[in-house]
């Protein structure tokens, strides 16, 4: 009783698509839609030097007793150094998942400053609005994408942000854009960190893609910038994707700040803030990339694995690009983009159609999971594109 005014939600959209693939019989379906990795064979592989860093723990752990609020600190240490290079790793907590980073972030930012303001620029992965609102973070949107074109506009960040105000906070894409695939030049980012230092910002940079786009080194090269330029960033890492660990809710986030004493301060109030929402994180996923990078040859295997992702998602962007213009889908722009995602200029009639009639999953926003596709599939894509525009 007490809960007559809470009238059942529609499930998150991505997620529900997720379901609805799996109901669908047809055997040629596509599932295009939520970012997850498949192989040539449309299998989400455990990597094998995941596997090989389970057996080892399989062996060599002896207890499941708490770790604490921060999770595992080798892990965190291990993970900082790998981003923001050796020896260079800045303070954090484990938490859970990339998402559980972005909501202690986003509580952090609320509760040091309330009514905070967040800019994000859209479109932007779906979770992050309502993530930053449930937080009481104040949102600033503003227009990525050209009207005209669809594509994202290089200064559209710059632009908005000339209305900022010390304090505010900025969501940054560290690498792969979600939706777009496009992200800012080294120019861009530079020109971006300048001005967030010099009017007082604070990067919340999402970094959820790292080693997908151009590899691990160049994908975390936006976040070393602003975390070298600009006096205070937050940096919510995920390593869902780039270590196959999905399930695990393995993630990090990390603080860089003027000083070690707020830096401290600020981790015991994400410490806080974690204690009294989930506690601890889980450690099986922190575990795992803990042993892979603490031993050089797991993490040579594990890196060309990532690699080798990498390689394919590339080659299937350059297939689907090759197409260029189909009936007015600009596939040839995908050229520009890096990581699993694109948008493509289709009407979300053409959206529902592709999924009724020819079994092909994407999300209502016109984003595609390039890595959902077989390379067999792709011919078969273009056809139903064009079908769906009634061309050829
Ligand atoms: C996505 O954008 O598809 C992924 O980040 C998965 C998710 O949780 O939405």
């Amino acid at each position: 009783m007490g809960f007559e005014n809470l009238r059942p939600l529609a499930p998150d959209p991505l997620l529900a698509l997720m379901g609805r693939f799996r109901t669908d019989s047809r055997d040629r379906k596509m599932d295009l839609g939520v970012g997850v990795y498949r192989d040539a064979a449309g299998e989400t592989p455990v990597f094998q030097a995941v596997k090989r860093a389970e057996g080892r723990l399989l062996h060599t752990q002896r207890t499941k007793a708490y770790l604490g609020v921060e999770g595992d600190p080798a892990f965190v240490a291990l993970l900082g150094a790998a981003i923001f290079e050796a020896g260079r790793g800045l303070p954090g907590l484990q938490t859970v998942g990339g998402t559980g980073a972005l909501r202690l972030a986003a509580d952090l930012l609320a509760r040091s400053r309330p009514g905070r303001r967040i800019w994000l620029g859209t479109p932007t992965w779906p979770n992050h609005a309502p993530i930053f609102a449930a937080a009481g973070l104040q949102m600033l949107g503003f227009d990525l994408l050209n009207p005209a074109s669809m594509r994202p506009r290089p200064g559209a960040m710059l632009e908005a942000l000339q209305g900022s105000a010390p304090g505010d906070a900025v969501l940054i894409h560290g690498c792969c854009h979600n939706p777009t695939g496009i992200d800012p030049d080294t120019a861009a980012i530079e020109e971006i960190a300048a001005l967030m230092a010099a009017r007082g910002l604070i990067p919340l940079v999402d970094l959820a893609y790292q080693g997908l786009g151009s590899g691990w080194q160049q994908d975390g090269e936006a976040t070393r910038q602003l975390v070298a330029r600009v006096p205070t960033v937050l940096v919510a890492a995920s390593c869902d994707k780039n270590f196959g660990l999905y399930r695990e809710r393995t993630g990090a986030l990390f603080v860089s700040s003027p000083t070690r004493a707020e830096a401290q301060s600020l981790c015991s109030h994400l410490a806080a803030l974690a204690r009294t929402s989930y506690s601890m994180p889980p450690d099986h996923g922190a575990a795992v990339v803990k042993t892979i990078l603490e031993d050089g040859d797991l993490t040579k295997l594990w890196s060309a694995e990532l690699e080798a992702m990498r390689g394919r998602i590339g080659r299937l962007r350059a297939a689907l690009a090759a197409y260029g213009d189909v009936g007015g889908v600009d596939l040839g722009a995908l050229a520009a983009g890096l990581g699993m995602f694109a948008m493509l200029q289709l009407t979300p009639q053409q959206i529902d159609r592709l999924q009724a009639e020819f079994g092909i999953y994407m999300a209502q926003s016109g984003r595609i999971n390039i890595a959902g596709l077989a390379e067999d599939d792709i011919d078969r894509f273009v056809d139903a594109l064009r079908a769906v525009q009634g061309v050829g």
